[in-house]
């Protein structure tokens, strides 16, 4: 006997979303349309026109992650609905932020004790974690020029001609000069002794790059710490140095344990990192964290009691999802901090910490 079943509800066929009316007219592009539309036609039609999008998977453009373990998948979407700033409502979202931020503090080795807490805060992604460690930069620079009576109204800061135009946004919408190193034919990162020649009474701070976004080079940051120390003697200053380790703040510490470019040098106060990129979680975290709380002026920060305690913030957005932080925590227990050598007979290929299998046999190590 065959079984079959038939549509008996002809509502239900009449439905059909391809064979609706919602299909064959076209909705207005601009403007919202009188009607609502059913969901199922509201879903297919984004969907369709979705399919003109490129494939994520084969993305490199900006180095974001696009792949994610299906465990992890399934903690964003169950915390896609939790805003991060109602920290009260949401006090173990808070608690795990503060442990990634201590986690990265002391991966890139800020001088806190074993019981102290890091300074940092989590963002939507490098540009945020950058105006923040910019805006604290220039902050302290103006309150000591205003505590010695000299002008305030000319801070400048100098970097590589290769930043990110994250760095260009911060200086015009900051009020900021940026002072760019030139780049000279095959040298394509800032030059240290260049850039501390530019520097000056008025410069807040000397970025440094750990993994250019241009070709991926680490700036020699050591160096440069050197050079400003001695420039800084000599002449009375206290020029600090930021580290933009957007891409390299997840690479560095693991394949390069031995290179100074972090919290070692006296001089780097702050340093930002993207969760997004070599932190591999989705599109949408940043970190920034400080040397110590010294270096976070008190009034950047925000005391909010909505909902009861107090809660300190210093980001530029208010409300943001949960989601991505908690993907970050998760890839940090998931994937401690060991490197591993692949073990697969034959397999010549170094397994990296961000990646959860072999880079060249494919075999899958946990
Ligand atoms: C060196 C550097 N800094 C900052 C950024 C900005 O990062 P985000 O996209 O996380 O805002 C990038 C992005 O490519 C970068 O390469």
């Amino acid at each position: 006997m065959v079984v079959t079943t038939t549509i008996s509800d002809p509502p239900e066929l009449l439905r059909s979303t391809f064979a609706s009316r919602y299909a064959r007219a076209s909705l207005p592009r601009y403007k919202m349309q009188e009607q609502p539309i059913p969901k199922e036609a509201a879903c297919q039609i984004i969907k369709d026109e979705l399919m003109l999008d490129g494939n994520p998977r084969l993305n490199l453009a900006s180095f974001v992650t696009t792949w994610m373990e299906p465990e992890c998948d399934h903690l964003i979407m169950s915390s896609l609905n939790k805003n991060y700033v109602d920290m009260d409502e949401y006090p173990v979202t808070t608690e795990l932020q503060n442990r990634c931020v201590n986690m990265i503090g002391r991966l890139f080795h800020a001088p806190v004790g074993q019981d102290e807490k890091a300074i940092g805060v989590s963002t939507v992604g490098s540009s945020e974690a950058i105006m923040l460690a910019g805006l604290a930069f220039k902050r302290k620079w103006q309150a000591k020029r205003k505590a010695e009576n000299k002008p305030y109204d000319k801070p400048n800061i100098v970097t590589g001609a290769n930043v990110q135009v994250c760095w260009e946004k911060f200086a015009r919408y900051f009020e900021v000069e940026l002072k760019e190193v030139k780049l000279t034919e095959g040298y394509y990162i800032m030059d240290p002794v260049k850039a501390v020649e530019l520097v000056d009474e008025n410069t807040i701070c000397v970025a440094a790059i750990l993994g250019s976004t241009l070709t991926g080079e680490f700036e020699d940051v050591k160096l440069l710490n050197e050079l400003i120390a001695k420039k800084n003697k000599e002449i009375g200053w206290d020029t600090p140095i930021h580290v933009d380790a957007a891409s390299g703040g997840f690479i560095a510490p693991f394949l390069y344990p031995d290179l100074q470019w972090d919290f070692r040098l006296p001089l780097v106060k702050s340093i930002n990192v993207s969760g997004h990129k070599y932190g591999l979680v989705y599109a949408g975290v940043g970190w920034v964290v400080w040397r110590g709380k010294e270096e976070l002026p008190e009034d950047l920060i925000f005391h909010i009691n909505y909902l009861g305690s107090d809660q300190p913030t210093f980001t530029l957005n208010f409300s943001k999802g949960s989601s991505q932080i908690i993907a970050q925590y998760y890839q940090f227990i998931r994937l401690g901090f060991e490197v591993v050598v692949c073990d697969k007979a034959g397999c010549w290929w170094q397994r990296l910490w961000l990646v959860a299998g072999c880079g060249s046999c494919g075999r899958y190590l946990y």
